[in-house]
């Protein structure tokens, strides 16, 4: 189901939790919103699943504007939207299969077989058929985030809201929730709005990605367009972390002790032309590459440089802007 935000505001004594938001979240795929502790992301998740009212602007499912409907309308709607926790929201007094059976009796399920079948075919979806009649409290993290989604999807949502749900897991156990959305998301047909502060997150799952700042939308796109030409600074802060942070396949590999100044991004398009040489030629400067990788964005690859370029500062310019003309992302460090 397609989501349209529309001029969404709203204030908290005064003071803007969410600002212009105005966002075209396209169905049937994973969309990313990214942002700091306290920029309004569980705000705006609040508002989407219609559990607060801006005070201005539109929310639409498709094409039926869902913000002012009347609360018994907003339930049956609410029925349609799944949602998982970073702190899981299960009921510790229950076992699994209790657990993930409650939203069936709540949404009207009544016949004891078809709920019993239904909770193990969800626990099957997410990998914990054997847990299901473990305590809550014997499972680890990970398991219980799958318990947490199979209870998401067992009234069958369109739209499934991943609040920091990967948030309180070590990076492998992210890694393998992360993978088991994107696989239910496409199993299910499903709509994905996974909130994080973390690129990492963006990066292995979403297809779109907006990112938030003091409750706007400072940037809005394709996750590879993003991450190939971010344009403001908040954006190229979360980049930036992650490419130091990054401690897995995708690392970057340095084999010079001082940081190099400029750090190139080429786009997948760009693997078969020399383009190094050819400024070096043209604008007669040289290139010191201290560093290197590659980085996963979905299903395209980025290749990233880290270098030093000695010229004249008209000469690095020219050689900068030329970069730029050719789809190769520019960052300079300021230190
Ligand atoms: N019900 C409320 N009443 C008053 N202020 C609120 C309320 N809900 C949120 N806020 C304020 O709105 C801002 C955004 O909060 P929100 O919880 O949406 O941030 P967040 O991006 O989800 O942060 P975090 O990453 O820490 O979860 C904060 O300044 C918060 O204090
Ligand atoms: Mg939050």
């Amino acid at each position: 189901m397609k989501i349209t935000l529309d001029n969404l505001s709203k204030k908290y004594n005064g003071v803007y939790a969410l600002k212009n938001v105005s966002i075209n979240i396209p169905e049937n795929k994973i969309c990313g919103i990214i942002g700091k502790s306290g920029v309004g992301k569980s705000t705006l998740v609040r508002h989407m699943c219609l559990l607060e009212k801006p005070d201005s602007g539109k929310i639409l499912y498709g094409n039926e504007r869902v913000d002012n409907i009347s609360e018994k309308k907003a339930l049956i709607m609410r029925r349609k939207l799944g949602t998982i926790f970073q702190s899981f929201n299960l009921f510790s007094s229950r076992n699994v299969f209790q657990n993930v059976s409650y939203p069936l009796e709540i949404c009207g399920f009544k016949d004891k077989k078809q709920i019993s079948e239904r909770v193990r075919e969800l626990l099957e979806l997410v990998g914990l058929k054997d847990k299901i009649h473990s305590p809550i409290s014997t499972l680890s993290g990970g398991q219980k985030q799958r318990v947490a989604i199979a209870r998401a999807l067992a009234c069958k949502p369109e739209v499934l809201f991943c609040d920091e749900a990967t948030s309180a897991l070590d990076p492998q156990t992210t890694r393998a929730i992360l993978e088991l959305i994107k696989q239910i998301q496409k199993q299910m047909n499903l709509t994905v709005i996974m909130i994080t502060h973390q690129m990492e997150v963006v990066r292995d799952s979403c297809d779109y990605v907006g990112v938030l700042s003091d409750g706007e939308i400072v940037e809005f796109g394709t996750v590879k367009d993003i991450f190939s030409n971010p344009q403001t600074d908040v954006t190229k802060d979360f980049l930036l972390h992650l490419s130091s942070a990054d401690t897995d396949k995708d690392s970057l590999v340095f084999w010079s002790k001082i940081p190099g100044r400029y750090t190139l991004r080429f786009p997948d398009s760009m693997t078969d032309n020399p383009i190094i040489s050819k400024l070096t030629r043209e604008f007669s400067v040289d290139f010191n590459i201290r560093g290197g990788g590659i980085q996963h964005v979905g299903d395209a690859e980025f290749g990233t440089l880290i270098c030093d370029i000695s010229g004249t500062t008209e000469q690095i310019k020219h050689v900068i802007c030329e970069l730029n003309k050719n789809g190769i992302k520019v960052e300079e460090s300021k230190a």
